[in-house]
């Protein structure tokens, strides 16, 4: 008997609206944005998934490595009866833990948290199948709107961000997301965040621009989100992909840039909005960071770091922290 149940924790037309505002704001703004949840429709998670697997995209490997090596260590530290895992996507590495905690004898719940409902649907089938002793509870929300988890929930949970997704949000959302985290928390519940780090820039480039073009992919999979979901206009063929290093953000920028002057019409918001030819639209910071501001970060929010691990590398961090009293 498998048990995978899904809930949407948000209101039925959340994400349209959220879509609408944010093509709003980004697109009429100077320069032009989005925010980065948009790329994960089904094709935008699977071409994610493709992107783990590139010689050129290290994060997951040296993240993988750190998991495989440290997964006995963060079970005892934590004693989980819960695993919750925001952005969980594939919750492919996520086995590592479950199989961790599944011989601690302590986990009884996992609560996979995601925008991609194709993602969490695909992952939480073949969990539930793989682990059958396991109550595995799927929640579509954006953790920028909501972190509100399941009322069933019991303690001690362990909060599982990996991947580097916290590099994914700008600063300001950076602190808000962990502050809110925080007060999710109770005494005796734990944070692990993974966190790429700062590293030679030709490295970190060539991770977000492969020779095989599917980060390209990627990026533009967010313009056929915007025609799918808004009718609109926009010909992903008409952009180009921008992969570059921002050395005084310490983050990579992952723009589209218009390879002429264009008008794309979005009639679901009544909104004719210009390109001018070479004119980028920011679609993704990637931000890439050093121990200290991984700490202070987290301190920042209340926070207190307990571990810190990278791969023999020195390319990716792991940090478990604890909520302080
Ligand atoms: N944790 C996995 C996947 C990382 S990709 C790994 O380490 O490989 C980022 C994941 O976060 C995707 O599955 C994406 O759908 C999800 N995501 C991005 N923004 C989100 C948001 N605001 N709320 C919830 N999920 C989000
Ligand atoms: C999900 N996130 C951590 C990825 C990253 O590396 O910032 C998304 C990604 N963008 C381009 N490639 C991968």
């Amino acid at each position: 008997m498998t048990a995978f149940e899904l809930t949407r924790q948000l209101p039925a037309d959340h994400f349209a609206d959220a879509l609408r505002s944010d093509v709003l704001s980004g697109l009429t703004a100077r320069p032009k944005w989005l925010p980065p949840k948009w790329f994960y429709d089904q094709r935008g998670s699977e071409l994610f998934e493709e992107i783990t697997r590139l010689p050129e995209y290290y994060p997951t490997r040296a993240e993988r490595a750190i998991l495989t090596e440290r997964a006995g260590t963060i079970a005892a530290a934590t004693s989980a009866r819960t695993l919750v895992e925001l952005g969980s996507g594939s919750s492919e590495k996520t086995r590592l833990l479950l199989d961790a905690l599944r011989s601690l004898g302590t986990l009884e719940t996992y609560v996979p948290v995601d925008v991609s409902e194709s993602a969490l649907r695909e992952a939480g089938h073949q969990l539930a199948a793989d682990y059958p002793e396991l109550a595995v509870h799927g929640v579509v929300s954006d953790f920028t709107a909501s972190l509100a988890l399941p009322r069933a929930v019991r303690g001690p949970k362990l909060v599982a961000f990996l991947g580097g997704t916290l590099g994914n949000l700008l600063p300001a959302e950076r602190a808000a997301f962990l502050t809110a985290l925080r007060s999710e928390l109770a005494p005796g519940d734990s944070l692990l965040l993974g966190t790429d780090l700062v590293k030679d820039p030709a490295v970190l480039v060539a991770a977000y621009d492969d020779a095989a073009g599917v980060t390209a992919e990627f990026n533009k999979n967010v313009l056929n989100v915007l025609d799918r979901e808004l009718d609109a206009g926009f010909e992903p063929d008409a952009f180009e992909h921008v992969a570059l290093w921002d050395p005084e953000q310490e983050w990579i920028e992952m723009r589209l840039r218009s390879t002429r002057a264009q008008q794309v019409k979005i009639p679901a918001l009544d909104l004719v909005v210009r390109f001018a030819e070479g004119e980028e639209l920011r679609t993704e910071v990637s931000a890439k960071f050093r121990r200290e501001r991984v700490e202070r970060e987290l301190t920042a929010a209340g926070f207190a770091l307990a571990h810190w691990w990278t791969d023999p590398e020195g390319r990716f961090g792991l940090s478990l922290a604890h909520p302080v009293a």
